[in-house]
Formats: structure tokens, sequence, C-alpha cells
């Protein structure tokens, strides 16, 4: 895979995730609502799109209509809020992603050489994942990983260690493939900026590269989660 494609690959995902990420409950259908709101005021929506028209209207969905926003549109759903697995099944044609909230990837400290680990194996369901698929057979499921429990040295030694990151991104691949996901949401990029306060920036795109060419060599979609600078109005 040339990296051309993967650069594209890279920011449509970026882009993707932007613009149309949401949370399958009652406080996102507000962003949500936003960005039908500013992709398509005319033909969708016929009241004016205000900040007090979007708190009024963000509980009204119309489940016979068509997806109408034409870019990809990624709707993450957590344990946590039942009614997200719900509404991902009703309005499953809507989407192009759904990402569960389910999984953590964490140091495995215990092997030799070291490599990574997921936990949260416990939330998966595969029954909902087909009930999802058998009304849009497109969709692409796509769990959310959060790397946890890696204390700053390990962290370091991930980054410093190709090896290692092959190991772990190998794990992850294997698991998803298993389990017959088209994809993984990978959080990483909050984390390790907050935790390094910017400094990490390099080692971090080059380890954000090497899954993703990773990911994509076996038809895995990579997708990650970048929030706007703190500096951004
Ligand atoms: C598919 O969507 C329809 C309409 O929103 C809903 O009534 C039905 O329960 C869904 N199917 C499954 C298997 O959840």
């Amino acid at each position: 895979m040339g990296s051309q494609s993967y650069i594209f690959v890279f920011f449509v995902f970026i882009a993707l995730l932007s613009e149309s990420t949401s949370t399958l409950s009652k406080a996102d259908k507000n962003a949500k609502k936003k960005d039908k709101a500013t992709k398509n005021t005319k033909t969708e929506i016929d009241v004016a799109v205000t900040a007090d028209e979007i708190l009024k209207n963000y509980m009204h969905v119309d489940f016979k209509e068509e997806k109408k926003f034409p870019n990809p549109t990624l709707g993450y759903v957590t344990p946590w809020n039942g009614h997200g697995y719900d509404v991902a099944k009703w309005l499953a044609h809507k989407f192009t992603h759904i990402s569960p909230v389910w999984f953590q990837i964490v140091p495995k400290r215990d092997t030799e050489p070291p490599t990574c680990t997921i936990e949260g194996t416990h939330d998966m369901d595969q029954g909902w994942i087909k009930d999802v698929r058998s009304n849009n057979s497109d969709i692409k499921i796509v769990p959310r990983f959060l790397f946890e429990k890696w204390s700053p040295p390990e962290l370091q030694q991930l980054f410093g260690d190709e090896l290692l990151q092959e190991r772990c991104a190998k794990a992850v691949i294997d698991f998803l493939q298993r389990n017959k996901f088209d994809g993984g949401v990978v959080e990483i990029w909050i984390q390790v900026m907050s935790m390094s306060q910017g400094s990490a920036v390099r080692d971090l795109l080059h380890f954000i590269i090497n899954w993703a060419e990773m990911f994509q060599y076996k038809d895995q979609q990579f997708i990650l989660p970048v929030p706007p600078p703190l500096d951004a109005s």
C-alpha cells in the first residue's frame, strides 16, 4: 500500500470524525442535527437553523427517511446507554459506521517480549451486531479502543520500540478479524498529547502511520479521533 493512499485515508477520517461523529444518546442528537443543519439547510430542515431550534428539535428523528447527509457518518454506542443500542438498530440506514465503545488496549507485561492485550470483551454483543447489519448490510462496525493502564514509561517504550508497536497492532488486528469487525476507532491522540503536553507528536504520528498501514494491509479501517486544537475558536 503506497503512502499516498494512506495519507488520503488518514485525512478522510480526520474529516469524518470532526464533522459527523455523534454518540447515540439523547444529548448527541444535537450534534447530528447540527451536521445536517450545516450541510443541507434548504432541502431538509424546514425551520431556521438556530441554536434555539436545535435545542427544541434535537429529539426529533424521522425513522422512515433515507440518509441525506452525504458524508460518512459515525455513531458511538455506549454500554451505559441501552437506548443507543436500539437507535443503532432502528436507524442503521442513516449511518455508515457504528462504533461500540467496548474495548481497551492494555499492556501485557507477563510475556517476553512484552505486547498488549484487549480488555472489555465481556461487553461484546454479536447478536446486536447481527441486528444492526440486518438493517444495513453495508454498515461498518468499528469498535472503539482506548489505551488504558499504560504508565508514562510504558507509553514511552511503546513509542520507542517499533517491534512492540507491531506486535500490539497485530494483536488488535487479529482480534478484529476473528470477531468479523470492519476496523477500529483508535483513541490515542488526546491521551498522548495531553500526557506529553504535545512533545510526543512526532512519535505519535510515527505510531499512527505504522498502525494505519498495518490495519489497511489487512483490510481493516483505521479511524483516528482528533480533537480541534485547544486554541481553536
Ligand atoms: C430495523 O429497523 C426497523 C425500523 O426502524 C425496526 O423496526 C426493526 O426492529 C429493526 N430491525 C432489527 C433487527 O432491529
